[in-house]
């Protein structure tokens, strides 16, 4: 039985490979995919992911607008990152897949009433709407079986700290962190080891399905600004570590541990403080993301890539 899974991200160009991901593997069912403002507007990446939605021909797939901005703090986008659009690169069709009218809130809400299973939510981007769903129907929380997300980890890539999906709403970090739901992170120390360099770039330009060169072109533009800003050899396709621990959670290990989220540090604000030694006597709540099956990831992305249009 494939997990039944809800994306809320901010297209950009590992989302939407996440997307793909998610949408080429017969072990998940994507019942939603909601938007947050992000890496660029909330009109943006909503439309990026009608075009990627689209592209994966996820045509009885929601795709419904969530939060134009942080739940207290004004918003941060990444153009520096992922251009000004969030998909800078390949070529966009303009999509003819319609948004929901629903706001993506509500829509999360309605599908988390009465699942026929508890669902797990996989967020790529800020936690802004995921905070309003708790905060707005706390009822919900006991169909969600988990949250698998991506963000945080022991150094930051905004600020020396900080991570940009938490430091982009560290105040609704906090509330999913201090939720009491089971909570996975895929932080920046594990998804800087879902490098994708030149000879996997290589296969994807030469595998012949659209997703697949249009990921290698996706992934050509996230490979110069990773270049440029931090010196690396390829780009991190952070996101798409949070969907492939939902297809088979031994693709990363983890460990058990108290984290919390810095929202008013004066040099660590967005910080999540892993307590490694435990030393604060916090329960832990948080499975912090260790080592990386490069393999089993890339083979997982590889056989949904081929599956797709
Ligand atoms: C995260 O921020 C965005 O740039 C990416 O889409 C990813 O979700 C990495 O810090
Ligand atoms: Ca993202």
């Amino acid at each position: 039985m494939p997990k039944n899974i809800i994306l809320d991200c901010d297209p950009g160009h590992d989302d939407a490979i996440a997307i793909f991901l998610a949408a080429g593997h017969p072990a998940l069912n994507i019942k939603a995919i909601t938007t947050v403002s992000g890496n660029a507007s909330i009109q943006h990446t909503t439309r990026n992911a009608l075009i990627i939605a689209e592209m994966a021909e996820l045509t009885q797939v929601p795709v419904a607008q969530g939060a134009e901005e942080p739940l207290v703090r004004k918003p941060k986008t990444a153009p520096h990152i992922h251009g000004e659009s969030g998909l800078e690169g390949p070529e966009l069709q303009e999509p003819t897949k319609q948004q929901e009218s629903l706001h993506a809130i509500d829509l999360m809400a309605d599908l988390l009433d009465h699942p026929e299973e508890p669902l797990t939510l996989v967020p790529t981007g800020p936690l802004t709407n995921i905070a309003w769903l708790l905060k707005r129907a706390p009822h919900v929380k006991k169909n969600i079986k988990e949250i698998v997300l991506m963000g945080g980890g022991s150094f930051g890539n905004w600020t020396p700290a900080a991570e940009f999906n938490i430091y982009a709403d560290p105040e609704a970090a906090h509330v999913v962190f201090e939720s009491g739901l089971p909570l996975t992170m895929a932080g920046l120390d594990l998804t800087h080891q879902a490098m994708a360099a030149e000879k996997e770039k290589e296969w994807l330009r030469h595998a012949d399905t659209k997703a697949a060169s249009f990921t290698a072109e996706l992934l050509d533009y996230f490979t110069a600004t990773y270049k440029e800003l931090f010196g690396f050899p390829g780009a991190p396709i952070h996101d798409a570590c949070a969907v492939a621990y939902c297809i088979d959670d031994r693709v990363f290990s983890t460990t058990h541990l108290p984290v919390t989220v810095e929202t008013a540090g004066t040099y660590t604000t967005g910080m999540t403080v892993i307590d490694y030694l435990q030393t604060t006597g916090k329960a832990p709540n948080v499975n912090v993301a260790g080592q990386l099956n490069h393999s089993m990831f890339w083979t997982m992305l590889t056989d949904a890539l081929e599956r797709l249009p």
